[in-house]
């Protein structure tokens, strides 16, 4: 095994960090390759619990060296916090990488994407308002600045005075905001630097050399399938490619480099944020998965939507993807309630959709069509092994592995690193 590429499948928060957390020891590299801190990694083992915003969830194996890769977008800000946070917790930070090519998230960003979601009103995207999709956004206007950009002073300020020539006018002009000066945050941003300069590398040369070397290299998505800007439920996603093509253009990595596709799927399904989501629940099974769940964003704190697994969903993720196995997470949850639904097509204005409808407006009037199956109503967090689940539980899985058309070869009962049942990953 060379290259894996771990993906959520859904709406985000499916326990990625969890998974590549379990699966980070035997790699050699765990690289972020998308995204900013929009994401919140929950990593749990024994008493320590981690929630990591920029920090590849493998940051704790000594033997793992953790990256950031290109195609992140780096708050600096919150990457010395996160990077302080766990020196504190006693896990060093030394052999974090940093892409010298990944963008750099402004002050403005935060400010302009907190601004755009204002001006939204009812129409907002719910977006964490971190300053991602105005990072992106520069990005491809191509006068975004780039952590490489960090580490020399005259360049740093110049690219700071051309970016702010441009945002400057958009918050006076079109949002009535106060300006910035290039002094401030060029001060700011030099601060950062010192404590970023000694993890900057060439990440993509980098990994190259290594993998050709022999080592092995887990990609960890953040967000999912259905948040991809591509992909996804747009415009009610991400600015970034968080499926598994991403890790090709975020690292800097050829397809041949990966041999596995890991998509990450919960046992029943949340969104945080607006935007259509055909098996949402607004009755009491939505408000049991919820508590039991404790589902809560990482990032934000804000109450995720539950519903019921979206087979459809899945279908999709697996095509997009390239999946070649399924982690299934937080089965124990399901055992809260009495009765379980999968959502196995749509019904939309009087079309039957086996598949996700391409118009959005399609999507947007969905209704799922449900087969039930009974819950096992008891704790199952302990179970290590398939067999020790209750039957009930074991015919959900093959269920669901069925109609994903994938194998399901990790399935996880409880957030703890242990709590968890090997099934066939290799
Ligand atoms: P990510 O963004 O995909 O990494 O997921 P989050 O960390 O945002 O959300 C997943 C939550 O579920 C976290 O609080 C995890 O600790 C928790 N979790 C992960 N796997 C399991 C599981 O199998 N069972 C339960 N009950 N919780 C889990
Ligand atoms: P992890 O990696 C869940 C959602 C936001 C919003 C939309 C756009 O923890 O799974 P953005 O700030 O990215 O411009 O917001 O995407 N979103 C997530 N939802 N988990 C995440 O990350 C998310 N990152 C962004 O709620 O709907
Ligand atoms: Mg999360």
């Amino acid at each position: 095994m060379s290259g894996t590429v771990l993906v959520g499948t859904q709406w985000g928060d499916e326990g990625k960090g969890k998974v590549t957390d379990l699966l980070a020891n035997d790699y050699d590299y765990v690289v972020r390759f998308q995204g900013g801190n929009n994401a919140g990694h929950t990593v749990i083992y024994g008493d320590t619990k981690l929630a990591l915003h920029l920090i590849p969830s493998g940051i704790m194996y000594d033997s793992v060296t953790p990256m950031i890769g290109n195609g992140c977008v780096i708050d600096p800000k919150v990457l010395c916090g996160e990077m302080r946070e766990l020196e504190e917790k006693g896990i060093s930070t030394d052999k974090l990488l940093i892409s010298c090519n990944a963008h750099l998230i402004m002050p403005y960003h935060r400010v302009l994407d907190g601004a755009s979601e204002a001006r939204l009103g009812a129409n907002k995207i719910g977006t964490t308002k971190r300053g991602i999709g105005p990072c992106y956004q520069d990005k491809f206007a191509r006068y975004g600045i780039r952590v490489q950009d960090l580490l020399d002073a005259k360049i740093l300020r110049q690219k700071i005075e051309a970016a702010l020539a441009v945002k400057n006018d958009i918050l006076r002009e079109v949002y009535d905001m106060p300006t910035y000066t290039v002094d401030e945050i060029w001060h700011e941003y030099l601060e950062y630097a010192e404590n970023i300069r000694d993890h900057v590398v060439d990440g993509s040369q980098l990994l190259n050399a290594e993998m050709r070397a022999g080592k092995t290299v887990l990609f960890e998505g953040a967000q999912a399938t259905q948040l991809d800007i591509d992909h996804g439920t747009y415009p009610f996603v991400t600015s970034s490619n968080c499926t598994a093509g991403g890790a090709m253009t975020g690292a800097g990595v050829g397809p041949t480099r990966i041999d596995k596709v890991l998509g990450v799927a919960k046992a029943y399904m949340t969104r945080v944020g607006s935007g259509p989501f055909p098996t949402e629940l607004f009755d009491s099974y939505g408000e049991t998965l919820g508590e039991a769940g404790h589902e809560f964003g990482v990032t934000t704190g804000r109450r995720r939507r539950c519903g019921w697994y979206d087979a459809v969903i899945i279908r999709y993720a697996a095509d997009i993807n390239g999946l070649t196995d399924i982690a299934l997470t937080k089965l124990d949850v399901l055992g809260a309630v009495d009765t379980i639904k999968i959502c196995t097509a749509y019904e939309a204005d009087g079309v039957v959709y086996e598949n996700v409808p391409s118009q959005q407006t399609a999507f947007h009037h969905a209704k799922p069509i449900y087969e039930e199956m009974p819950s096992w109503q008891c704790d199952i967090s302990n179970c290590r092994k398939f067999e020790e689940l209750p039957q009930e539980a074991r015919d959900y899985i093959e269920r669901l592995e069925e109609l994903a058309g994938v194998p399901i070869s990790i399935v996880t009962v409880g957030p703890d690193r242990e709590q968890t049942i090997m099934r066939g990953w290799k």
